[in-house]
């Protein structure tokens, strides 16, 4: 049983190669009272600013999990910051604890970073493929380990958190905004986690309270009239979906309102 997060394609494509009963964080969330017990029950999810996303962090702590292995795959961009050894730390502090926790290299989807047309073609160079078969055979003999971070990962962490504490928020809202193109579509809004985008008038109207600053929605937009309300963004024409993976799997995913989109 593996559970999963995802905004545009990278974790759910490592799940799909990992577990056959695949599990929705944002879907599973709507319901209480939430146990499970499987013999090997996993967790994969992007990383956000160095850590593992809020959702993810509610999701593990107000769920009771019973399996003989439970593992966390994350996947990242461009620096994973020890986030391996401090999601343990955390784990334990709530009484729980993995047996295995492992991050992997992907397309970096952090628009506010990176021109996503650059980072085209970055899977075969990051190795994504062997990165996924090499943890899936460690999670098939039930491998015991949590990364290690070499110093010069910490680093990045301690700078970084180092720099917000300095400078204040990453995001500030509203974050969004909607320029001429916009077709009403509603895909915006199908795509959230979080159901903070109905369509008011046939154009998104958010309201940011429970927004996780995934990007589902602004990635997703197909005539790309979403944009940063601002930020300045490397390319704000290029997008990112993985490319093994299709919109209609992140919205049956991440779709909170069965009629969002529709009003
Ligand atoms: C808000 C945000 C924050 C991110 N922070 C980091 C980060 O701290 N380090 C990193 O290497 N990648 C970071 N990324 C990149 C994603 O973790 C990475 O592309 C991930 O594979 C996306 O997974 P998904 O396609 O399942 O959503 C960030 C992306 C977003 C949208």
């Amino acid at each position: 049983m593996v559970f999963y997060f995802t905004a545009t394609g990278n974790s759910l494509y490592v799940a799909k190669q990992l577990d056959e009963e695949r599990l929705s964080i944002p879907r599973e969330m709507r319901k209480e009272n939430r146990r499970y017990k499987a013999g090997t029950i996993g967790i994969v999810c992007p990383l956000f600013e160095f850590e593992i996303p809020r959702l993810v962090k509610e999701f593990i702590r107000d769920s009771a999990f019973e399996a003989d292995y439970f593992y966390l795959v994350v996947t990242y961009g461009m620096h994973h910051g020890g986030v391996a050894q401090r999601t343990q730390a955390w784990l334990e502090s709530l009484g729980k604890a993995a047996d295995y926790i492992n991050t992997i290299i992907m397309h970096d989807n952090a628009l506010i970073v990176f021109d996503m047309d650059q980072q085209r073609g970055v899977e075969a160079e990051k190795q994504v493929d062997a990165h996924i078969d090499a943890i899936k055979s460690d999670i098939a003999e039930k491998k015991t380990m949590i990364q290690q971070a070499p110093a010069e990962e910490t680093d990045f962490y301690r700078h970084f958190t180092e720099w917000i504490r300095q400078s204040g928020p990453m995001y500030t809202f509203p974050l969004y905004r909607v320029a001429d193109g916009c077709v009403g579509c509603g895909t915006c809004a199908r795509v959230c986690p979080r159901g903070c985008v109905r369509l008011a008038d046939g154009k998104p109207e958010y309201d940011y309270t429970h927004c996780l600053s995934c990007m589902a929605c602004i990635q997703a937009c197909p005539t790309k009239a979403l944009q940063f309300a601002t930020i300045r963004e490397p390319n704000p024409n290029a997008r990112y979906r993985n490319p093994h993976i299709a919109l209609r799997e992140i919205i049956a995913a991440n779709q909170q309102d069965p009629d969002a989109g529709n009003r």
